[in-house]
């Protein structure tokens, strides 16, 4: 049984002080609400920023705007997440890539929400640097993403947040909330010597980051004295999530067991390159994917009590399943830790299926014995794919989803 595990750690070290800074007169503190849940709403793949110098362009990101609108009027959640891709690289310009920050945070202001970022292979390119779109986060208090981990290759939104209870011990969090950077898309204001091109950045998750987590894991174990349960966020999936499905002859996602849109088939995964092929030599295009994320999965499975992740990246899927086996291909065997994708929320990025926000609710007694509830809250005001991640799913039939277009 993986929860209600022992604290395996041994080491002490002193408390750390989470100050909620009070200047602002909003509590950065994240909290169960007083009947004891808490709700994340997941914003995955915004793509603001494509074709500015186009009509169509802005006015996909005023339709991404009232996607954000549509869900946080029906959704009332205490932490906002969002999950990479804020911003297309591609097409910005180095001047004001970042202004599109403003644009994308307008709702949650207006609403005095609290937000977490990661970031994802469009926020990376030749004008746009994840570094300075955590900067322009940073300059207002609801912005709660930060940098813990600065070395020269980890990519920059790695860190964890606390969640106290909403009573009891006030200095022990009921819930941790961890967050990845995967990396990927160009170096910010790099071209190659050779070839003139932009420099792809390596799109898996750093071993220095990795390191990071474990270490930092350990540390929170002997300050809390215990392993608190915790919930992760990654922009890439994994690949244990293309493993599963691709397994049973392609049929690994089953409508009624793991309800979602499955149309990204094959996925991306992290470490995914697509091959280019060489046009004069007629060379056929080969991608690859070495294993390069096989030391952070390997991370996420030994992290007691981690109940689920979270990723975007693949617009056409967004179904959860029970890692609980060691699936075709892959050396690590799962342990019964939940990967989930959420939905493609953005006008940007490729595909028109119905945009949406996945959102996560969790009480303190639920998180206790690695439950979440979770589903999609689409820009029509319907839900879809409302599914229990706790000990039976995966053999809990459900609705299947419908695999609607805008
Ligand atoms: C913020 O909320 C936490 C938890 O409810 C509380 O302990 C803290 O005193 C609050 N801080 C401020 C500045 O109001
Ligand atoms: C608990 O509180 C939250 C936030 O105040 C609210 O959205 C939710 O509906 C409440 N749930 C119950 C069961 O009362
Ligand atoms: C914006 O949304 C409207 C209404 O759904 C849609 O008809 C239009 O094509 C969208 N425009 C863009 C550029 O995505
Ligand atoms: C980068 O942005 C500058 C202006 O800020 C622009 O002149 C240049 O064309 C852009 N480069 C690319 C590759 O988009
Ligand atoms: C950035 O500047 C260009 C012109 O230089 C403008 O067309 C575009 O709207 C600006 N983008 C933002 C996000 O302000
Ligand atoms: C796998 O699927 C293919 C195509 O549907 C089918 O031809 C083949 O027989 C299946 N193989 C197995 C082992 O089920
Ligand atoms: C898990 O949740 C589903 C849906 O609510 C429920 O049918 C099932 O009994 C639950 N399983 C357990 C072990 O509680």
């Amino acid at each position: 049984m993986r929860f209600f595990s022992a604290a395996s750690c041994t080491l002490t070290i002193a408390n750390t002080v989470f100050a909620a800074p009070s200047k602002y007169g909003l509590n950065r503190t994240l909290r169960f609400t007083d009947n004891g849940t808490f709700q994340l709403a997941v914003f995955n793949d915004l793509h603001y920023g494509e074709a500015e110098n186009l009509v169509w362009g802005p006015q996909q990101d005023v339709n991404t705007t009232r996607v954000t609108n549509s869900v946080l009027d029906n959704e009332h959640p205490q932490l906002v997440v969002l999950n990479g891709d804020l911003i297309t690289g591609e097409n910005t310009y180095k001047h004001n890539s970042t202004d599109y920050i403003n644009e994308i945070v307008q709702p949650l202001l207006e609403r005095d929400l609290l937000w977490a970022s990661t970031y994802g292979n469009h926020d990376s390119d030749f004008n746009l640097s994840r570094h300075h779109i955590l900067k322009r986060e940073q300059t207002w208090p609801n912005a709660l993403t930060r940098q813990d981990v600065s070395t020269s290759t980890s990519g920059v939104s790695n860190y964890w947040l606390p969640v106290y209870p909403s009573s009891g011990n006030p200095d022990t969090p009921a819930l941790l909330l961890w967050f990845f950077d995967p990396r990927g898309g160009n170096y910010y204001q790099q071209t190659s010597a050779t070839t003139g091109n932009s420099v792809p950045q390596p799109n898996w998750v750093d071993q220095t980051a990795v390191d990071w987590f474990t270490s930092t894991r350990t540390h929170l174990c002997s300050q809390y004295g215990r392993d608190v349960p915790s919930l992760a966020f990654v922009h890439i999936p994994v690949n244990a999530m293309l493993a599963f499905q691709q397994s049973n002859n392609d049929t690994g996602v089953r409508p009624h067991y793991e309800p979602g849109i499955n149309d990204d088939d094959p996925l991306a995964q992290q470490g995914y390159t697509e091959g280019q092929g060489d046009v004069t030599s007629g060379s056929t295009p080969v991608s690859t994917y070495n294993g390069e994320d096989v030391p952070f999965m390997q991370a996420l499975l030994d992290t007691p009590n981690l109940i689920a992740v979270f990723s975007g990246h693949d617009h056409g899927d967004d179904w959860c399943f029970k890692w609980d086996s060691q699936l075709p291909g892959m050396s690590l065997k799962g342990n019964g830790l939940d990967l989930c994708f959420g939905r493609h929320s953005g006008y940007g990025g490729y595909g028109s299926w119905v945009r949406g926000s996945r959102q996560i609710l969790v009480t303190e007694e639920m998180v206790k014995g690695g439950v979440v509830e979770t589903w999609v809250r689409l820009e029509t005001g319907a839900t879809s794919g409302s599914v229990v991640l706790n000990g039976t799913y995966g053999t809990d039939y459900y609705p299947a989803v419908p695999d609607v277009q805008e």
